[in-house]
């Protein structure tokens, strides 16, 4: 198709303000899905995503759509609806030319509305304005046109109403698309050049890498070379998605498509990276890519220790679809064998979590999730810590924690419990600005690691649901760090560690060894639980010693339920740690970690 007839755009919104649903209508209206083959949300292809309601992996269809007698291609670009991925959704706006800007009419904007705008904005797309979920009854379209024009400087008039659900106003928004969107525009005689703005794996066909072909043509047979890394490939199969794959003849300027190399590692074919021909190919990269960036550590041990092969396996073979995964082995005094794996975010780390137990049936224990420390010591030397327990004592001279820019939307009334909340997290006020009459959005610089505990959720319940929440990396920022470290009867156990702001030392301590005394059962002798900086003990409990015999409640009779007695004690015992001579149920850990 000529570049004047293409449209290549996406759809921004918020979580759960109905992209998916929009996107089916889409399919089904163009007449590329049929009402029988359709089922619910169908670009989302994990079984997680559509559990969870929630968009992963981007992805790109092909939808004919005639206007005034005109045939057009309308290539929509799916995008990623979560902050943990904002790296993907900016290499899919760079992928169009033009972006549904789509808010909830019972809800209005909300964090991630503003943060995928800016984006878009940062990609020079032109944003279409649309109200969805017109048939629900609390809608309320002129009081969220208003707000939505304000924000983008149009008319109120211009935002359009959808019903994604009912398809109302879906015909409408395709023509517009037409209109708005300009056609894209690049140079056909120019060396080929093709933005990668997803990678796939896929079990039959290896990875399935969709692009945008900025310059010139791609072709089957092909010669390629990605950019970043040099490696070459030869094109077996390239083609567009319309939904199902459809092989063609090769990809031109502004198109949008997928290609297939044989390559098996989704790391062969990087989000962001620029595809050209081996032969009189393009020198110069497309700008805009970025390795991926782990930024949330955790260790992930199996429940059953004998499971450790498996995981291993496991992770080798997730790695293949997961760019950004990343693992290396580790052992731990409580969990026995296991991994410290590096994720882009909290929502990534869940993810792979689960796909661990569920695609892979390893039950796992995580460790509380700590971010990537940098840390000076008083010889100059500096070194990046990413484990608690590995935080180095004493001869420190500064450490520096990431910091994120966080915006948070809401009405005004919970203005006051926001505050308090970001300031015991250690937020710092950037700005407050009114987005409407009712609607705030207020901006802090946060520490991610207290972000990443449970902040959320805290955020969440403080403002029944109201509020939202955006952030993005914003670089380092020195702090007052120190490591608490657990002992029982004096021996560390290292996946308690945590790196805390002095402050809240105390308080963590407290927290844990209270937990820990109720969690572990009595022994022969007692047992101190301590709390530590160094070799300061700043908090303590005791587990007292055992008092009685377990065998005495047999009356020294039955020796057959003597001996049962003792058996199942065996039996417990190999669910058993030893942390120095203290003999700890396993469970004990996986509650006390997971408590709140
Ligand atoms: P993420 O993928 O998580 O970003 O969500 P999404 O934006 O794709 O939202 P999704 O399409 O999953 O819709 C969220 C919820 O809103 C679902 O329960 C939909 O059934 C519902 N919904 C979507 N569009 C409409 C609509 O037009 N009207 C009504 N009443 N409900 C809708």
């Amino acid at each position: 198709t000529e570049p004047g007839r293409l449209r290549n755009f996406c759809i921004i919104a918020h979580i759960d303000h109905g992209k998916s649903t929009l996107a089916d209508r889409m399919l089904q209206l163009t007449g590329i899905v049929d009402q029988r083959a359709m089922r619910e949300q169908y670009l989302d292809r994990m079984d997680i995503e559509r559990e969870r309601g929630i968009t992963i992996k981007s992805q790109a269809v092909r939808m004919p759509w005639v206007v005034e007698g005109e045939m057009f291609a309308l290539n929509m670009i799916d995008t990623p609806g979560h902050v943990d991925f904002s790296y993907e959704v900016s290499r899919s706006l760079a992928a169009c030319e033009g972006a549904i800007l789509l808010v909830d009419a019972a809800q209005g904007i909300e964090a991630q509305t503003l943060a995928n705008l800016y984006l878009a904005l940062a990609n020079d797309l032109e944003i279409i304005p649309v109200l969805n979920k017109i048939d629900l009854p609390a809608a309320e379209p002129e009081r969220y046109a208003q707000e939505l024009a304000q924000l983008i400087g149009c008319d109120p008039g211009d935002v359009l109403r959808v019903s994604g659900k009912t398809g109302a106003g879906v015909a409408e928004l395709l023509d517009r698309v037409v209109e708005r969107v300009p056609g894209p525009t690049g140079d056909a005689d120019a060396p080929a050049r093709a933005l990668i703005f997803d990678s796939v794996y896929d079990a039959y066909r290896g990875v399935v890498t969709y692009v945008r072909m900025i310059d010139g043509h791609l072709a089957p047979k092909d010669r390629i070379v990605m950019l970043s890394t040099r490696a070459q490939h030869e094109l077996l199969e390239i083609g567009v998605s319309s939904p199902e794959p459809t092989a063609s003849k090769g990809l031109g300027v502004g198109e949008v498509g997928y290609l297939i190399t044989g390559v098996k590692d989704v790391r062969q074919s990087k989000v962001g990276d620029t595809v050209t021909l081996a032969k009189n190919g393009a020198v110069d990269a497309l700008p805009g890519y970025v390795e991926p960036k782990p930024m949330v550590f955790s260790g992930l041990y199996p429940v059953d220790g004998s499971d450790y092969p498996d995981l291993r396996e496991a992770l080798d073979r997730l790695k293949l679809s997961d760019a950004a995964l990343v693992y290396e082995p580790e052992t731990s005094v409580a969990l026995g064998f296991g991994f410290r794996c590096g994720f882009l975010g909290l929502l990534h780390l869940e993810i792979v979590r689960e796909r661990l137990e569920r695609e892979f049936g390893i039950e796992l224990i995580a460790t509380a999730p700590s971010v990537v420390y940098e840390v000076q010591l008083e010889t100059g030397e500096a070194l990046q810590v990413t484990n608690p327990s590995e935080f180095p004592t004493g001869k420190i001279a500064t450490v520096e924690e990431p910091v994120v820019n966080a915006a948070i939307l809401a009405p005004k009334d919970y203005v006051g419990t926001i505050m308090e909340l970001c300031q015991s997290r250690r937020g710092a006020l950037q700005g407050m600005e009114y987005l409407g009459e009712d609607r705030v959005e207020i901006r802090y610089v946060m520490p991610l690691a207290e972000i990443v505990f449970d902040f959320f959720d805290q955020l969440k319940s403080k403002t029944a649901g109201y509020a939202s929440l955006d952030y993005e990396p914003s670089g380092l920022q020195e702090a007052e760090l120190v490591k608490v470290d657990i002992l029982l009867q004096g021996d560390r156990v290292d996946a308690f560690s945590a790196i805390v702001h002095k402050d809240k030392a105390y308080a963590y301590g407290v927290m844990m060894t209270g937990r820990l005394r109720d969690l572990i059962p009595r022994q022969q002798y007692e047992v101190p639980i301590q709390a530590a900086i160094g070799a300061r003990v700043i908090a303590r409990e005791t587990i007292r010693a055992m008092r009685k015999d377990v065998l005495a409640k047999c009356y020294g009779g039955d020796i057959t339920r003597k001996r049962k007695l003792l058996e199942k004690q065996k039996e417990g015992k190999k669910r058993m740690k030893m942390v120095g001579r203290v003999e700890v149920p396993q469970d004990a850990f996986i509650q006390a970690l997971s408590g709140d």
